[in-house]
């Protein structure tokens, strides 16, 4: 049977990878896919590089507009990352009947209300299991492999790079910036980690899982995102002294009138699984009501998991391949017609408990004080942890758990707190999940 041919945008890392796989697997994918997959064009900056990689087995060319041009090729794996040329190769490969293959979390979450109407309106196909969490199959799982279910809730682990900061900072007692610094020079982080620790690219991971989960369009833009950069070393150790583990989660959640849709530093149980989730690995927990909860783990970033996730992609079209457009399996889960516009939830609506740390004054009433305003905000406590004032100290920490709760009235408590003259500085909040 005649092979699928394949141009390949950008042959850094995970294009690397894609080649090496590719290629040691041809045998294997073959079967799979029913005919050959072959990369026969690169295209790339470094032309030099890229030739030595490919050697004769492909032709490289630094024009990559001319490669989503070339008749001769069926599908595009676009690995460029970014929203800028990115965007307009992706564009012009679905403008010329070709269909993509995408590990570019940061385009569909923006742009991806674009990209998908412009393959639907070409009859071709955007696939992008690669853009989140690496090798793990969690778009699979979610677009198919669960589509019985009313999906409640999803919350991932996935981004690698703060889970292993966050798992550095709990082993070793060190404060984030030790940690960054550390990660940066072993090679883990970027030499600019912002899209990373400040939750971005999180966010966009989540975004797409939550279109998938809900039949949804994807709104990055309305995500409420906080990063790791301004936790507190010693608020890992209070959270473990109350049994539970600090990771940036990514949650979409569905509620009666709308999504919660959320980046933050998150306390869940250390007795879960997923609070088990060290270094850089991903994990991505989803609640059905059908299935209840599932969880997959595995590598979220890397030359060969990432290119396991871009290959199985390239299977899945060349299977389809000559099957209609209207029969393909859907690119949001949901038939294009079937998407909902249910709204994101704006964070002051979110619903969730909370870890609440405070310094104090060591007076009779202080506790008092706290818990009647908390009260009166209808919050209710679930645990306490009181510090014993160091010798010679009159200060202590005060830490408590809430029961689930609404983020408005919470903020207005805590400003109502941090005006009591017992209360010294700002009340540190950080959001709680049990995942149950
Ligand atoms: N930078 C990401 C991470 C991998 O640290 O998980 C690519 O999405």
């Amino acid at each position: 049977m005649n092979s699928i041919n394949v141009g390949l945008l950008g042959i850094g890392t995970v294009g690397c990878g894609t080649w090496t796989v590719l290629s040691r697997n041809a045998a294997e994918i073959t079967r799979r896919a029913g005919r050959p997959i072959r990369i026969t064009a690169v295209a790339d900056r470094d032309t030099a590089r890229a030739q030595s990689i490919v050697g004769d087995a492909a032709r490289v060319t630094a024009d990559a507009f001319e490669l989503v041009r070339d008749p001769s090729i069926d599908i595009i794996i676009e690995l460029i990352g970014g929203y800028g040329i990115a965007k307009d190769l992706v564009l012009a490969a679905i403008e010329n009947g070709k269909h993509v293959v995408t590990a570019n979390k940061a385009l569909l979450a923006v742009h991806g209300k674009e990209i998908f109407a412009a393959a639907q309106a070409k009859g071709v196909t955007v696939a992008f299991e690669a853009a989140v969490a690496g090798g793990i199959p969690i778009i699979k799982a979610l677009r198919e492999g669960l589509s019985a279910n009313k999906i409640d809730w999803v919350a991932g682990i996935i981004n690698g790079t703060t889970n292993f900061i966050l798992s550095e900072m709990r082993d070793k007692g060190l404060p984030f910036a030790e940690v960054l610094a550390e990660a940066q020079r072993l090679g883990y982080a970027e030499a600019d980690p912002t899209f990373d620790i400040e939750g971005i690219d999180a966010a966009h991971k989540a975004t797409i899982m939550s279109a998938i989960a809900f039949g949804i369009p994807m709104q990055f833009d309305k995500a409420y995102i906080e990063g790791i950069t301004r936790l507190e070393a010693i608020d890992i150790k209070y959270a473990e002294q109350l049994g539970y583990r600090i990771k940036l989660l990514g949650i979409a959640k569905r509620r009666e009138h709308g999504i919660e849709l959320r980046v933050h530093p998150t306390l869940i149980p250390s007795k879960r699984l997923i609070a088990n989730v060290e270094g850089a690995m991903n994990a991505v927990l989803v609640q059905g009501d059908a299935v209840g909860a599932t969880l997959y783990y595995g590598k979220g970033a890397g030359a060969e998991p990432t290119a396991s996730a871009v290959i199985a992609d390239l299977v899945d079209l060349t299977r389809l391949y000559s099957a209609n457009a209207e029969h393909r399996v859907p690119h949001l889960a949901f038939q294009a017609d079937q998407l909902v516009d249910l709204s994101i939830l704006p964070i002051e609506e979110v619903q969730t408990a909370y870890y609440l740390r405070m310094r104090v004054e060591d007076k009779t009433g202080v506790l008092a004080d706290i818990t009647s305003i908390l009260a009166e905000g209808n919050i209710s406590i679930d645990a306490m942890l009181q510090k014993e004032p160091d010798e010679g100290e009159s200060q202590t920490d005060i830490v408590l758990l809430t029961h689930v709760a609404i983020e408005g009235q919470v903020n207005a408590a805590i400003k109502r707190i941090e005006t009591l003259g017992t209360v010294l500085g700002t009340v540190t909040k950080i959001r709680l999940e049990e995942l149950n």
